[in-house]
């Protein structure tokens, strides 16, 4: 895809990279103070938190260790199907951790509240969550989030880790995706 087959495809930005940049400076400031001399371990969901955990981590006053989940709850369509299934677990034993997942966007919630009770089931000394993205409207199941950077309004978005059918992760900022091109 070009840059300008992709402007095409993009209906208006959300959140502009500035505005990315400066909330996850500021949730990065309040988490450290949150977890002050706590065993923290970031864990983030592959493939959309990509570029949330490398810009929020970098924007944290010092270093907390990263681990990565990756599962299935999508295909290629733009709603989630509710049956999560784990592609790749995590590599470190949670037992006894503060746990802070990472996370781009929560929609309906139902990956993120099947994966929160994954965890949980791990005997952390905590579970919190930290999303870049929520969509209020969309909500199918509340998920405790204690770290949201923005809510958005129930559309499709992309860019920022966000994919459609893979494409559009590296755009700088979230966007709307036309319908055309999901229709
Ligand atoms: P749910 O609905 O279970 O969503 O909260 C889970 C995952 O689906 C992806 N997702 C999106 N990806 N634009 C995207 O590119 C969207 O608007 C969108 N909504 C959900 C995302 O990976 C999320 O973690
Ligand atoms: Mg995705």
């Amino acid at each position: 895809m070009d840059a300008k087959s992709i402007e095409a495809d993009l209906v208006r930005v959300l959140c502009t990279e500035e505005q990315i940049q400066e909330r996850l400076a500021e949730l990065a400031q309040e988490v450290w103070e949150h977890y002050e001399g706590e065993d923290l371990l970031l864990v983030g969901v592959l493939k959309g938190a990509v570029m949330v955990m490398a810009d929020f981590m970098r924007h944290l006053p010092g270093s907390a260790p990263m681990d990565w989940m990756a599962v299935s709850s999508y295909g290629s369509g733009t709603k989630s199907s509710g049956v999560v299934r784990i592609l790749k677990d995590l590599d470190a034993d949670i037992t006894g951790k503060h746990v802070l997942i990472v996370e781009d966007i929560i929609d309906s919630g139902l990956t993120l509240s099947w994966i929160r009770t994954n965890l949980l089931s791990r005997s952390p000394a905590s579970v919190e969550v930290l999303t870049l993205l929520r969509k209020p409207d969309a909500a199918k199941v509340e998920v405790e989030t204690r770290w949201v950077g923005f809510d958005i309004p129930n559309e499709f978005v992309v860019g920022y880790g966000l994919d459609y059918a893979e494409g559009y992760r590296g755009l700088r900022e979230v966007a709307t995706l036309a319908p055309h091109v999901y229709s």
